[in-house]
């Protein structure tokens, strides 16, 4: 992508003939052109004659050091190679530019001193996909550091800090290594948790890129303390119910061990626990009592509990239950009186055959039960159907009315109204008596 630029062309061309005319007729001159090119690429050094008459043509480098010598080369370096060589134009190449070929190349006719130009080869970096480095770590409540880096560009690239489209202004530095620029845009900001994973992107702009721009995505890591939450079983429990816990737990990084305990006491033997669920099946009111589920991480700890109440079966159809056990409170409490006891992690699974005493009570309440319910089958079937009976009733005696006001033209059916009608008078003796 080399650009080349005409460089003084038309002026001192002018300048040059003038003169020429007035010194000689026959008048030579040379021409040379400004260069640009991307580090790595091939420079091409032009030379413009006018009016050649078979001179020594003499390229030099930036240190004077001849390169070609009237088409034959000079110097021992195979990067340059003489292309054109006419007489109007004098072309050299370069291949695999670097930063330290940028200078003045020397276009001289031998013949006069004076007839000599400069072509100057400047080198551009673009700059590569910049880097991003976190100064510290970042954690809710704090601040983060993001710095984005481009170490090597020329001229000097440009970052700019992107967030939801929006440009974060940052400080700029800029150092100068050997001809090239390291460029740097730091930005500063508070975070909180609902930042953890936004997106931000760092945008390095440079000439040699054109429209186009190299960007960093990066995703912002704020580390946060744990919440925890039990889910709470819905409904009440009762003896012989499976309980059934559920731990949600939150935390960046996302704490590893979920710890359940019961407070005061030692977990029951049939708690079965498997990371963030807890199960107790066939439940007594053995274990009723409060149950905790602890999660940790370096930023904090935190703790959620669950009261469990376990009601007997016996007043299932006699008492109103209560309205429902202790909510599960979703405070988030630094515990500290409560230290979890490492055994709390091992699974504890050894079911039971000896159920508690409360299960069997229940058994003498099922007749009687079963008896009041029979009879309230009983009473509310006989109502359904005195309801139905009354209500066909009157719903026949309607359509005869309706019938007969037409001109009973369909005996039949009258009959068959009148009838029904007859019925539904009967069931209704019936149920007077
Ligand atoms: C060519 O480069 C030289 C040195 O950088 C500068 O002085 C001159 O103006 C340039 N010419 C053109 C036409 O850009
Ligand atoms: C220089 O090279 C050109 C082109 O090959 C040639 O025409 C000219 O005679 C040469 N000049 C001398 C002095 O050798
Ligand atoms: C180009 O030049 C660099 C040093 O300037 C060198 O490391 C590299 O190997 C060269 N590449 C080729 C293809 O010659
Ligand atoms: C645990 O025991 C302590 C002291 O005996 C008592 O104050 C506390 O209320 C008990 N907690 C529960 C949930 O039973
Ligand atoms: C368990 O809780 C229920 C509901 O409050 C209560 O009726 C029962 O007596 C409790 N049982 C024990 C052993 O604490
Ligand atoms: C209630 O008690 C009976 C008799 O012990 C038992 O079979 C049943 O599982 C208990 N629980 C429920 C929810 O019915």
């Amino acid at each position: 992508m080399a650009f080349a630029t005409v460089w003084n062309y038309c002026v001192p061309l002018a300048i040059i003939t003038v003169a020429c005319l007035v010194r000689t007729a026959r008048c030579q001159a040379v021409q040379a052109e400004n260069v640009t090119v991307l580090e790595g690429g091939t420079a091409e050094i032009s030379c413009r004659l006018q009016n050649y008459d078979g001179s020594i043509v003499v390229i030099q480098n930036p240190r004077r050091q001849t390169l070609f010598f009237n088409g034959t080369r000079a110097l021992k370096d195979d990067r340059f190679q003489m292309v054109l060589f006419s007489t109007r134009l004098v072309r050299i190449t370069l291949t695999n530019v670097s930063v330290l070929d940028e200078g003045g190349y020397f276009c001289q006719l031998y013949t006069d001193a004076t007839h000599h130009q400069v072509a100057t080869l400047s080198v551009s970096v673009p700059p590569e996909t910049p880097t991003v480095e976190v100064k510290q770590e970042a954690v809710e409540g704090g601040e983060v550091e993001l710095t984005c880096m481009s170490p090597r560009s020329k001229p000097a690239a440009t970052l700019r800090w992107i967030r939801n489209g929006r440009e974060i202004p940052g400080v700029e530095s800029q150092q100068v290594n050997a001809k090239t620029f390291s460029v740097s845009n730091t930005i500063r900001f508070p975070v909180e948790r609902k930042d953890n994973g936004a997106a931000l992107s760092c945008e390095a702009f440079h000439p040699a890129l054109g429209v186009q721009k190299r960007i960093r995505h990066y995703r912002l890591d704020v580390n946060f303390a744990p919440t925890v939450r039990i889910v709470p079983p819905s409904g009440i429990l009762r003896e012989g119910d499976s309980l059934s816990l559920t731990c949600s737990v939150s935390g960046n990084p996302l704490p590893r061990n979920i710890q359940w305990s019961k407070i005061n006491e030692s977990l029951p033997e049939r708690a079965e626990i498997s990371g963030p669920t807890f199960q107790i099946s066939r439940l007594s009111q053995s274990h009723n009592g409060t149950y905790l589920c602890q999660a940790q991480n370096n930023y904090g700890r935190a703790a959620d509990h669950y009261t469990l109440l376990v009601y007997d079966n016996v007043s299932v159809t006699t008492t109103v239950p209560p309205t429902s056990t202790v909510p599960p409170t979703p405070t988030t409490q630094p515990i500290t009186s409560h230290p979890a006891t490492p055994t709390l992690l091992t699974p504890i699974f050894a079911p039971k055959p000896s159920d508690p005493g409360a299960v069997v009570e229940t058994h003498s309440a099922v007749p009687y039960a079963v008896i009041g319910g029979v009879l309230a089958l009983l009473v509310f079937t006989v109502i359904c159907v005195l309801i139905v009976t009354i209500w066909c009733s009157v719903r026949q005696k309607g359509s005869y009315l309706t019938h007969e006001a037409s001109g009973l033209d369909e005996h039949g059916e009258v009959q068959e109204a009148f009838l029904n009608g007859n019925d539904a008078s009967q069931g209704k003796k019936e149920y007077l008596l």
